[in-house]
């Protein structure tokens, strides 16, 4: 990844489809001096996805898209990333899969985060099959999307300890306060 070079930040494109904790937590890191990066824009599958709020909140530009037709939504994405400039693009809680196609043409720019130490636990319901397999430790990892899902080399991973007293709920909820401190430092690693 290339260095920075002056006081510009790298454009960046957030997608969520949910809750937007990591979304809001990305616009407050964008925001600090050293940050590499600036949120510009926020992509979302669902239309009243509650984290859409802090796109208003921030006033940061919002386009939803419902991804009926992949082929259709990507190339119109793709225009809208282009004419805003996007060099980068982080996934948060974005509950769609990206064509080959898409993550192509933006190799190497567009990183994850996933709610699991990988490559444990691909895919959904990772806290729970923590907790059913009685695991000791959980966390999350930051990591490059390629078309194979969950699977793009790691930038960073997080441990957490499972306690017999978790559940899937306090064990997401342990994890999500990682999430929030590792997604940061991940784009810190990658553009420093
Ligand atoms: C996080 O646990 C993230 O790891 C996963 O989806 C969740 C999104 O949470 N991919 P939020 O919408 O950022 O609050």
């Amino acid at each position: 990844m290339e260095k920075l070079t002056g006081p510009k930040k790298i454009k960046t494109a957030v997608f969520i489809s949910g809750t937007g904790s990591n979304f809001k937590n990305l616009i407050k890191f964008s925001k600090i001096k050293n940050s590499p990066i600036s949120i510009n824009l926020v992509i979302s599958n669902i239309y009243n996805a509650i984290g859409l709020k802090y796109a208003n909140q921030f006033k940061i530009k919002k386009k939803i898209f419902n991804f009926q037709d992949i082929k259709y939504t990507e190339k119109k994405i793709l225009s809208l990333l282009r004419k805003e400039k996007i060099y980068f693009i982080c996934l948060a809680g974005f509950m769609k899969i990206l064509s080959k196609d898409f993550i192509k043409k933006f190799n190497g720019k567009i990183i994850n985060i996933h709610p699991s130490l990988l490559p444990k636990y691909k895919g959904l319901n990772t806290h729970h099959r923590a907790i059913s397999n009685r695991d000791k430790f959980a966390g999350c990892t930051v990591h490059y999307v390629t078309e194979k899902i969950d699977s793009g080399k790691v930038i960073l991973r997080k441990k957490v300890n499972v306690t017999i007293n978790d559940n899937p709920t306090s064990l997401a909820k342990k994890v999500l306060t990682q999430e929030h401190k590792l997604y940061p430092a991940a784009i810190m690693k990658i553009f420093n």
